[in-house]
């Protein structure tokens, strides 16, 4: 054996032992709420599709339309010549649709991350993390090279502390607007106060809430009332309740153009397909005229946080697409989903470094396209499997 086969089968069997092995679960179907996993029918509740865009048929017409129109690669990176007009325009649409003067399209939300931080931050500088934000987040702090602290979950008294002791140069905070394990939503008119008053930029990640959240689905921002003003800098994945692929920074002209000279994550990479950015117009549209789908989406919330309680499963105080049923040991989680799958029913097991240590969970997502007869034969099927 080399030293590399030897660190490899040592580093897989530690991670067999600790149960954090992580498979792939193969799908024959496209995403939905019915899906063929591993050869078995399913009934799905770990998706990010939240309101059931990603096989819907106008996003495919548009994603058949933009490929006849534009091939299928882009060919090479934005600034070399692979920005269409399809990019252009869901630019222009997805800047209008949450109130700002531009945004700019990555292909995909960790790039867009790591982008945005790394040309923003570096030696010298200063950028605070929650402690639960996403992975492409905390890894984007740690990539700028600033000096990079991380306070207590959504305690604003916490990054107070931190902010204090810093007496000069450039401060960046970053959060998630919908937490991405927890599903709780960010305390954001208390951090931007907080950033303000200290001088400091704020920069919210909102996967979970754009398309979800907000009277027109423009996102945690929208719900909470709060402007450019307040958060300078916003971006939103497409890849979930968009039902597509990629991200977006919006903000200010100045910001846009900032990132398009110095985002390396933008510059060096090719540029997403131009017909997934036609799909991702269609499904925009959807989100902003198919309204019902996001009262749909809620009203599922609602019937599922009602049965959970009548059927004392512990929930997290989560009112978004994302429900975790807190389990703790990473054996015990696997064991639950393992037998949920069997019974039919798809539901994330998600351990550590995922979550933290001790707090294994289910993470249950609804969708816009669950019946409540499915919500109740999951919550039925959970608590038989707890107490079995
Ligand atoms: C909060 C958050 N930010 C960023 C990402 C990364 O986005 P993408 O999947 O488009 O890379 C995810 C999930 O994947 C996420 O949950």
């Amino acid at each position: 054996m080399t030293s590399l086969d030897n660190f490899l089968a040592q580093a897989l069997q530690e991670r067999r032992e600790n149960n954090l092995y992580r498979t792939r679960k193969m799908l024959d179907t496209a995403q939905g709420v019915f899906v063929v996993v591993d050869g078995k029918p399913c009934l799905s509740f770990c998706s990010n599709d939240y309101l059931g865009l990603a096989n819907h048929p106008e996003v495919i017409a548009a994603f058949k339309r933009g490929a006849d129109r534009y091939g299928v690669g882009s060919g090479a990176s934005h600034l070399v010549s692979g920005h269409s007009r399809a990019h252009q325009q869901l630019e222009e649409e997805l800047a209008a649709f949450v109130g700002r003067e531009r945004a700019l399209v990555f292909s995909s939300g960790y790039m867009a991350n790591l982008g945005v931080i790394s040309a923003l931050m570096g030696k010298g500088d200063y950028v605070f993390e929650d402690k639960l934000n996403h992975a492409s987040l905390l890894d984007a702090g740690l990539l700028s090279g600033a000096r990079f602290q991380r306070y207590l979950h959504n305690d604003v008294d916490s990054l107070q502390k931190h902010l204090q002791k810093v007496e000069s140069g450039t401060k960046l905070v970053v959060t998630d607007g919908v937490f991405s394990m927890d599903g709780d939503i960010a305390d954001l008119p208390a951090l931007a106060a907080t950033a303000r008053q200290h001088d400091a930029w704020l920069m919210v990640d909102d996967a979970h809430g754009f398309g979800v959240l907000g009277k027109h689905g423009a996102g945690t921002l929208e719900h909470i009332g709060m402007t450019s003003h307040d958060v300078p800098i916003l971006m939103g994945t497409l890849g979930k309740a968009l039902g597509t692929a990629g991200a977006f920074v919006a903000g200010s002209k100045d910001l846009i153009e900032y990132l398009i000279q110095f985002a390396r994550t933008y510059i060096y990479t090719t540029a997403l397909p131009p017909a997934l950015a036609e799909a991702t117009r269609a499904s925009l549209k959807l989100v902003q005229e198919d309204t019902a789908r996001r009262e749909r989406l809620h009203n599922n919330i609602g019937e599922f946080r009602e049965t959970a309680a009548q059927l004392d499963l512990r929930l997290l105080d989560s009112h978004t697409a994302i429900q975790p049923v807190l389990i703790g040991d990473n054996a015990d989680v696997m064991r639950i989903s393992t037998v949920l799958q069997q019974n039919g029913f798809l539901v994330g097991a998600i351990r550590p470094p995922t979550v933290p240590a001790g707090s294994a969970r289910l993470r249950i997502t609804l969708s816009a396209d669950h019946t409540h007869d499915n919500i109740h034969r999951l919550l039925e099927a959970v608590r038989g499997v707890m107490r079995g």
